[in-house]
C-alpha cells in the first residue's frame, strides 16, 4: 500500500493504516453494539465523507438497523445570521427514534452543532454521534462527539472517504499533509 501520494501537487503521508483504521472502527462497532442492546437505532450517516467509514461501521454492529444518508451544506447566509448549514435528503421520521450520527471528521464543530440541533427538533428519542476523527485544536462550536474514532492534530487528512477538493477519497488509508 502507498506510503505517500501526491493530489493537487501536494504531498500527503500515510498517517492511519488500514489495520489501524480497522482495528478502531471494529472497537466503536462493538460499544455501540453494547450500548443498543434491544434497540433498532437509525444511522444517519453524512455524505460525501462518511460512506466508507459508515459501510465499514455498520457491518461491526451487530443489531438490526436503519441506514439512511444526508448531505449537508454550509454557505454564507444573506441575513446577519452568518453562515447556515442546509440539511438535504433527511427523510425519515425521527421521532421517538434512537439517531446515532456518523460524521468523517469534526475539525471547527460547526457543520456538526448545527445538524445536530437539526435531527432533535424532530423529537428523536435519542441522538448520538460517532465521528472517526476529530481536532481537538479546531473545535469552535462545541459539540459533544459520543464515540470517537481517533483525535488527530490539526493537520490536513484525506483517504478513507475524505477529499482534498474531491480526489482521494477511494484511498484505503488516511494520509496527513506533509509541512
Ligand atoms: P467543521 O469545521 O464544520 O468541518 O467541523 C467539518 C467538515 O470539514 C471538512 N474537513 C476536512 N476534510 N480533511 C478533509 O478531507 C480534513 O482534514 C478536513 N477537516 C475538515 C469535512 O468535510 C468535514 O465534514
Ligand atoms: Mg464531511
Amino acid at each position: 500500500m502507498k506510503e505517500e501520494v501526491t493530489v493537487n501537487g501536494k504531498d500527503f503521508s500515510v498517517y492511519l493504516t488500514k489495520e489501524e483504521i480497522i482495528g478502531r472502527v471494529w472497537d466503536l462497532g462493538q460499544q455501540i453494539t453494547n450500548d443498543y442492546r434491544g434497540k433498532t437505532p437509525i444511522i444517519l450517516s453524512v455524505l460525501n465523507g462518511a460512506f466508507i467509514f459508515t459501510a465499514d461501521l455498520v457491518r461491526h454492529i451487530e443489531l438490526p438497523l436503519n441506514i439512511e444518508f444526508v448531505r449537508l451544506s454550509s454557505y454564507e447566509g444573506t441575513s446577519s445570521t452568518g453562515k447556515l448549514t442546509e440539511v438535504l435528503g433527511l427523510k425519515t421520521d425521527l421521532e421517538n427514534q434512537d439517531v446515532i450520527i456518523v460524521e468523517d471528521i469534526v475539525d471547527t464543530g460547526f457543520t456538526l452543532s448545527n445538524f445536530v440541533k437539526t435531527v432533535k427538533s424532530k423529537n428523536p428519542n435519542s441522538v448520538k454521534i460517532v465521528s472517526l476523527l476529530r481536532k481537538p485544536e479546531a473545535i469552535s462550536f462545541p459539540v459533544e462527539i459520543d464515540y470517537v474514532g481517533f483525535d488527530i492534530p490539526n493537520d490536513f487528512v484525506l483517504g478513507y472517504g475524505l477529499d482534498y477538493d474531491e480526489v482521494g477519497r477511494e484511498l484505503p488509508q488516511i494520509y496527513k499533509l506533509v509541512e
